[in-house]
């Protein structure tokens, strides 16, 4: 499969799921082991909006940093901007919090609801420049069917 097609799989087994179950920590669980297992990240998961900080949810890979405060990192960043963020070289992105010394790219999804930042989608990979813009579009559409679990 290329990635556009993988996409694609992604989207129908993430719909199949939020239909068949509608608990937050399971479902938030499951598409962070879809997502890993479809493209074989090296961390991906999710950080959930607690006040004026992330805090680490479910997610699959190495253990995590716990809490990140708005504006720092590129989660933080992305809450902030409540956009997508690709970071082609974490070392070349101002503040970048290192929770794993292998990650070299990154990708941060914020998920949304009429504008507010509910929670961040964040992935990283092993190697530099993993992200485009179609992962960008195909995550996107991900995080919009998972804002109606919080
Ligand atoms: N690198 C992230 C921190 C989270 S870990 O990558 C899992 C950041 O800069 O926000």
């Amino acid at each position: 499969m290329n990635k556009t097609e993988k996409y694609m799989q992604l989207r129908a087994q993430v719909a199949s799921l939020m239909e068949g179950e509608n608990d937050t920590v399971a479902n938030l669980a499951n598409v962070a082991a879809l997502i890993h297992g479809t493209f074989g990240f090296w961390w991906t998961g999710f950080y959930l909006v607690r006040g004026r900080e992330l805090v680490l949810g479910p997610f699959q890979g190495p253990v995590a940093c716990t809490r990140i405060p708005f504006g720092k990192g590129v989660c933080g960043t992305a809450w902030q901007r409540a956009e997508t963020i690709i970071v082609p070289d974490v070392e070349a992105f101002p503040g970048h919090i290192a929770c794993s010394s292998e990650s070299r790219s990154e990708i941060v999804v914020p998920i949304l609801r009429d504008g507010d930042v509910l929670a961040v989608l964040d992935i990283d990979s092993r190697e530099l420049a993993t992200f485009d813009e179609e992962d960008a579009a195909g995550l996107e559409a991900v995080a919009a069917s998972l804002a109606e679990l919080f």
